[in-house]
């Protein structure tokens, strides 16, 4: 791994908290992630599970957490098992955690190779009121290819048909909503990296440069601070193509009078940033660019202020559209009369300019897990990210900040960034 190694106390106060929440007499089973193939011989670098890596730290394939807290010997309550090197995987792959390394990573001290992960787990069945197995309850998950985890569960069912088995789901949801000063620390850094790419990208922006030239300065500037790179596929939009919410391609010039619309942030330690920023093309804007970008400002810190413990996402969505139709009216996009005569649960004419959702809990994934009905609550992190998206004009801005939820206050993780219509005209103009 490239970052620096993390203290394995947090892995280790991950386990203690899940065990926990679970029953008496249970045990929880967590799998690494394939190594996915490509074509031929190819393959993709390893995105860890994220279960496994917050019960572990392990940021290794073939891996498995066994998590069993009532076990009848103690050296059974946590089984950690990594993948066996041979000379034959050091010359090709390098080399992999010994037993010690993965107990210093995880803080586990039963570390076994996982070529004997069945002998052991036939051994630990018998003893195993129920079992808790790792699925994908992501809302937004449209998963075709089968998992390590969801194979294990076929494995099992097929195995121990009446055994009792639970959804691991919700209870590593309820923990990893809610982040540790550990945690916080890296997701920082993330945001810190990101900080310091933007920071790049507006010296480099300027009218006739492309947009995949721009997401070559945040990797630049990722990896070199030893980031593995993008937190997700980066969205570096100019003009029209601001307003393609998932635009990828990245392969246009960024044209003088345009603003380019950039959504990025930077992987650290498996923690992800998520940022949008969105900038004149030429360094200054126009009134117009000025006037909806402020607009968007506005929002967002409406947005951010009304998201405090208590308040529920769909409130805070509700709440988010209201300050936008207010900015939309001023802005001359939507008639005010009109606005009225709507039915004011659906809002149509908001959703003409801004169509996507308010925010997402982030953490280590970009979308992170979480329930979307639970209150919000001190300790989670959001991002903020409302856009007014106007086609016929092609421009479209979008901000993203991340925030913490703290008990007297909201955290913004972006407080260095530029972000005032004078900041980014100065950083650009320096
Ligand atoms: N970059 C993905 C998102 O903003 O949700
Ligand atoms: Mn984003
Ligand atoms: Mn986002």
């Amino acid at each position: 791994m490239r970052y620096e190694q993390i203290e394995s106390g947090l892995f280790a106060q991950n386990r203690a908290r899940l065990s926990e929440l679970m029953e008496p007499g249970s045990m929880a089973i967590v799998h690494a992630n394939d190594i996915l193939p490509t074509n031929a011989d190819g393959v993709l670098p390893l995105v860890q599970n994220r279960d496994l890596y917050y019960l572990s730290g392990v940021d290794q394939e073939e891996s498995v957490v066994i998590l069993f807290p009532d076990a009848v010997e103690e050296r059974d309550r946590e089984i950690l098992f990594v993948r066996e090197t041979s000379e034959l995987i050091s010359i090709w792959e390098g080399e992999k955690l010994t037993k010690s390394q993965a107990t210093e990573v995880s803080g586990v001290k039963q570390v076994n190779w996982t070529s004997s992960f069945d002998a052991h787990f036939h051994r630990l069945m018998p003893q195993a009121r129920s079992v808790y197995l790792a699925t994908n309850e992501h809302l937004r998950a449209d998963v075709v290819v089968e998992t390590r985890n969801a194979r294990f569960i076929k494995e099992c069912r097929d195995r121990y048909p009446l055994h009792d088995y639970r959804r691991l789901a919700p209870l590593m949801n309820q923990l990893r909503v809610i982040k540790d000063e550990v945690e916080l620390v890296q997701l920082q850094k993330a945001i810190d990296l990101t900080e310091s790419g933007f920071r790049r990208a507006l010296e480099f922006i300027s009218p006739g440069v492309g947009e995949w030239e721009i997401e070559a300065e945040y990797l630049h500037e990722f990896v070199r601070n030893r980031s593995k790179g993008f937190a997700y596929p980066p969205i570096i939009g100019a003009g029209k193509n601001a307003c393609v919410l998932h635009y990828l391609e990245n392969n246009a010039i960024c044209k003088d009078g345009e603003m380019v619309l950039m959504d990025v942030g930077a992987e650290w330690a498996n923690w992800n940033a998520d940022m949008t920023r969105t900038v004149p093309v030429n360094g200054r804007f126009t009134d117009r660019q000025r006037d909806v970008y402020n607009a968007v400002l506005s929002v967002q810190r409406g947005s951010m202020n009304f998201l405090r413990p208590g308040v529920t996402q769909q409130d805070w969505r509700d709440h988010t559209i209201e300050l936008m139709e207010v900015e939309l009216i001023k802005l001359g996009l939507i008639d005010a009369e009109e606005a009225k005569r709507q039915d004011p649960r659906e809002r149509p004419l908001v959703k003409k300019y801004y169509m996507h959702g308010i925010g997402h809990h982030l953490g280590l994934d970009v979308h992170d897990v979480g329930n979307a009905y639970e209150p919000v609550k001190e300790g989670m992190v959001f991002t903020v990210e409302p856009g007014i998206y106007i086609r016929e004009e092609n421009l479209g801005v979008r901000l993203e900040d991340d925030i913490l939820i703290g008990r007297d206050e909201n955290v913004n993780l972006f407080s260095k960034f530029p972000i005032e219509v004078e900041e980014i005209e100065d950083a650009m103009n320096d």
